[in-house]
Formats: C-alpha cells, sequence, structure tokens
C-alpha cells in the first residue's frame, strides 16, 4: 500500500525534485502540499509550488501556511534559489489556485481524520508543524511519523554551526523535535551524500520531457548557485526524504536525541545529537546514503511524469 504524506516545501530546487519524486513514485499517496516561507517569501513559494505541480500534472491540493517564523526575523535563502526562489525554468502561465483553507489547519484536519496513517514530510522551516502541534496537541501521537529536511551532526550550511531550515525557525525546530513524534531527520550528514554532478545532470536533461527539462533548468541554475557558494554539485537535500519514505532502505539511520540551541548567539540553530546509551531519543538521523539508487528512484519518477 502507498504511503500516504503531506508535504511541507518552500519551493526552492531541491524542493522542486521532492515534488517531482513524491508525484511520480507509486509507492507514494501525496494527499496534499503545504508552502511555508523560507527559500523566499510565503507568495512565491506558494506560487512557485503551484507552478511545479501543474508543470508536471500533479492534480494535488496545495495550501498556503505560515508567512513567517514563530519568533525571528524573517530569513530567506534567495542567494542560493534566486529572486523567484526557483530561478532557472521559464513556467507556462499559472492557472491552478491555492485551497482555500490554512495549511495548517489541512495538517491537523488529514492527521485527524487517518489516525497514524499520514507521515508529514517538511523540507523547509518547520514552522507549519510546529503551529499544528501547538493547535492540536494530539497531533504528535496521531501522525504516522515526521520525515525532514533540517539539521547536522557536523558542520551548518546557513551558519558554520547550523543548517538553513533549522536556522530560520529554531523555536519551531525545539517544538518539532521535542514533541515526542517518530522523527527521521535528513539533514546535512547524509543529503551532502547525494550530489548532483554534470553527467547525472545531462542523463536527466536528455529525457527531454516537460518535467526534466524543468529540471534540467532550475539544476542548472542551482548548480551555478552553490559553486558560487564553495560546493562543486548541488546536494539533493529535500528529495532525500521522499526517497526515504518511498524506499527506506537506501538509507542507513542513527537513533538520537536531537536538541536545538535557542540561547547561545553564536550557535542558535544548531541540533545537538546525543547518543542514548539506552537509545531512547525520538529521532533517527541519516548517516548514510546509497545514491545510485536514490538516481534510480527519481529517473523512475520521470518515467511516469509528463
Ligand atoms: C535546505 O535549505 C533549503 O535551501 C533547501 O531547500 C533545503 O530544504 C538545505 O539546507
Ligand atoms: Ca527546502
Amino acid at each position: 500500500m502507498a504511503e500516504k504524506i503531506i508535504m511541507d516545501v518552500d519551493t526552492g530546487h531541491d524542493d522542486m525534485v521532492a515534488i517531482v519524486m513524491a508525484a511520480g513514485l507509486q509507492e507514494i499517496e501525496l494527499m496534499g502540499i503545504v508552502a511555508v516561507s523560507g527559500n523566499q517569501v510565503l507568495e512565491k513559494t506558494l506560487s512557485n509550488t503551484l507552478k511545479v505541480c501543474e508543470l508536471i500534472g500533479a492534480d494535488v491540493p496545495v495550501f498556503a501556511g505560515m508567512d513567517r517564523p514563530l519568533l525571528r526575523p524573517q530569513l530567506i535563502g534567495g542567494d542560493i534559489h534566486g529572486e523567484t526562489g526557483l530561478d532557472g525554468p521559464v513556467f507556462p502561465p499559472l492557472c491552478k489556485n491555492a485551497e482555500p483553507i490554512h495549511g495548517v489547519r489541512f495538517i491537523i484536519d488529514t492527521v485527524l481524520a487517518h489516525p497514524h496513517e499520514i507521515t508529514l514530510v517538511p523540507v523547509g522551516p518547520l514552522t507549519d508543524i510546529a503551529m499544528a502541534m501547538r493547535l492540536e496537541p494530539r497531533l504528535s501521537s496521531l501522525v504516522k511519523k515526521i520525515v525532514l529536511m533540517g539539521g547536522s551532526m557536523g558542520k551548518g550550511n546557513r551558519t558554520p554551526y547550523a543548517e538553513f531550515n533549522i536556522f530560520a525557525d529554531p523555536e519551531a525546530a525545539h517544538i518539532v523535535f521535542s514533541s515526542g513524534a517518530p522523527i527521521v531527520m535528513m539533514g546535512l550528514d547524509v543529503t551532502l551524500q547525494v550530489l548532483l554532478d554534470d553527467p547525472l545532470l545531462q542523463r536527466f536533461r536528455s529525457r527531454r520531457t516537460k518535467s526534466a527539462t524543468m529540471f534540467g533548468d532550475s539544476m542548472t541554475f542551482y548548480t551555478k548557485a552553490c559553486k558560487a557558494h564553495g560546493s562543486e554539485h548541488p546536494a539533493m537535500h529535500d528529495p532525500c526524504c521522499i526517497a526515504y519514505v518511498a524506499e527506506p532502505s537506501l538509507f542507513t539511520l542513527e537513533r538520537r536525541d536531537i536538541t536545538v540551541e535557542l540561547q547561545d548567539k553564536l550557535t542558535y540553530g544548531k541540533t545537538y545529537a546525543s547518543k542514548s546509551e539506552d537509545a531512547i531519543g525520538n529521532t533517527w538521523v541519516g548517516v548514510k546514503a546509497d545514491a545510485p539508487r536514490f538516481w534510480e528512484l527519481l529517473d523512475r519518477a520521470f518515467d511516469s511524469l509528463p
């Protein structure tokens, strides 16, 4: 049976790849997508999400989530993802509309309607998930699990200590990691093992479908932006979460307790991972990825998309 998931995205180049994978793989039943502010302001991440869904023919409801972090001033990732948040591809004029209810409400209602069946897949700042947990305290015990992109047991990418999604809303991340919900953390430890090099980019581009052309155009921009920031090849951060849901055996996980630094000015947003002797942590952290099998999964997703 396909895994029922709700994605929470700040689309974004790698978010786009995650949507492509989720829409294209038969192992996944995509119940809805909520857009949150992060890589760009909400208006742009929402519009990018709608455009991607429309172009790849994903008939999935899209919702607007929170337009700012819980406490901190808004931080966007325009240096990596460009002015639109998804620079590179040219999209046709947008027809698809966002649904008329708030994304946080959609998350709560869907989880309550399908207790223990829904996997939440947040791949941006955790603002919506934290809000949903505060509005509906039963949420953390009623989700199947949360598979999130964020954090790092080593270095950060937004600061030397903190990864972008956690740094953008550390208080929200604290609420989620301390909720008791079962969590799989796909942090930089594992996502930096799945890098799109030029031969891979050409391999996907050569499909010449609409979806693969959008992928190629956006990855060309993303590659240049990452190079300008000192990384040779862009990492497929967010799609690691979808790959894990579809095919968990692609990843090796280790059990940890995660705490988020909220006080220290230098290190705030850092995710501290303590190794519990009794393995009582509620978070499983990705430490190793099988990159060749990840690309096979993406190939399979493109096979079923226009
Ligand atoms: C995360 O930050 C964003 O820029 C990406 O979309 C990803 O979710 C990586 O640190
Ligand atoms: Ca993201």
